[in-house]
């Protein structure tokens, strides 16, 4: 949802703001909490979509009164009993492995500090104490690069690398006024409502395993998300993309992000051709992954053969020279080889 206030020069009466409501309303037949105030100067209004500024100034300045500013913000939802809902993406590093690694840590320094401190045999001490340290060292590690990588994913942090590359997949997303599109393996519903945001003319669905390794992702937490966006044109469900419920070419785009890495397989562009089986001819795809030749096996032949099947732009970028990561970044949160496979069917 987005607050539009603008300050107004020329009001001076309750029917003044009355044709200024007017006015509004002819450009934003759906604004709602519409209300104008002669005393403040000043207009304001909710809206699904952001208006359009120019088309405002217009209609306003033709009633004879002066725009002098507007300023359009996104704003949460409330929750109907007056509580806040802010979206909540959780993080890709879940918060549960971070602070269960923490604890791992202080119970071997704990047990390091104790085996220390205890009258045992010296010969015991000896073997006992130096593996213990290093089993503390790594978990501290560990804990550290965890928390690192969580701090760096966060939406809340300074980095926000999960919203830069949400973002930055759903811009290379083409899809025609009306359409149907799929983001495989939704997690939280950041990418599938990215999507619906930047086309408000077509509707999503977004699928995924909720299994046990994302605990805090599941179908409530996206839908409660797709509200607190003002997104009303998603849709979600259970499902695993190694055998998508859908039928061949039901989906005018396809997108999915950091998903396919995660699944245990030694075949994962068969994986890759599982989603594209579910894409219209002549829709676009904008796939984002750890697409190294470990886990995909050799991509650029991937690229030729979909060439080869009639696909077109078919290209694969690399996202780690500085459009989603620099390459240090990559390297150390372990995300080296990450791309964007995208093109049309
Ligand atoms: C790193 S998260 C990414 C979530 C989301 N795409 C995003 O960008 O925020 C990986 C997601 O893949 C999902 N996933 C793993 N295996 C899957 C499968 N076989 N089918 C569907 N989803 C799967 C997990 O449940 C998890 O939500």
């Amino acid at each position: 949802m987005y607050k539009t206030t603008m300050k107004i020069d020329g009001m001076m009466c309750g029917m003044c703001e009355a044709h200024i409501n007017d006015a509004i309303r002819k450009v934003v037949p759906n604004a709602q909490k519409l209300k104008s105030s002669h005393s403040k100067g000043e207009s304001s209004f909710v809206s699904e979509t952001k208006p359009d500024e120019d088309m405002l100034r217009k209609e306003i300045e033709k009633t004879g009164y002066s725009v002098l500013s507007v300023h359009s913000e996104t704003e949460d939802k409330n929750s109907g009993n007056g509580q806040r809902i802010k979206p909540d993406y959780k993080n890709w590093m879940p918060k549960g492995m971070v602070l269960g690694m923490a604890c791992g840590a202080a119970v071997f320094l704990l047990l390091s500090i104790v085996t220390l401190l205890t009258p045992i045999s010296e010969p015991v001490k000896k073997i006992m104490i130096p593996i213990l340290f290093v089993i503390t060292v790594i978990f501290i590690f560990v804990t550290i690069w965890m928390f690192l990588m969580y701090r760096a994913f966060s939406y809340d942090g300074n980095r926000k690398m999960s919203k830069q590359i949400i973002e930055g997949v759903a811009s290379c997303i083409n899809i025609p006024d009306g359409g149907r599109g799929l983001d495989v393996g939704c997690g939280s519903g950041a990418l599938t409502i990215a999507c619906a945001k930047k086309n408000p003319n077509s509707s999503w669905t977004g699928i995924d395993r909720w299994g046990k390794e994302y605990a805090s992702f599941n179908k409530k937490l996206c839908e409660s998300n797709a509200k607190a966006e003002g997104v009303s044109s998603v849709s979600f469900m259970q499902g695993n993309a190694l055998k998508l419920p859908f039928e061949n070419e039901t989906f005018d785009a396809v997108t999915s992000n950091y998903v396919y890495h995660n699944i245990p397989s030694n075949n994962r562009q068969a994986i890759l051709l599982e989603t594209l089986r579910t894409l219209k001819k002549g829709g676009t795809f904008a796939i984002h992954d750890i697409m190294s030749k470990a886990k995909y096996g050799e991509m650029q032949s991937f690229v030729e053969k979909l060439k080869s099947m009639g696909y077109s732009e078919v290209k694969l970028v690399d996202t780690t020279n500085g459009m989603f990561m620099s390459k240090w970044e990559s390297a150390w949160m372990g995300l080296s080889g990450s791309a964007i496979l995208m093109g049309r069917k």
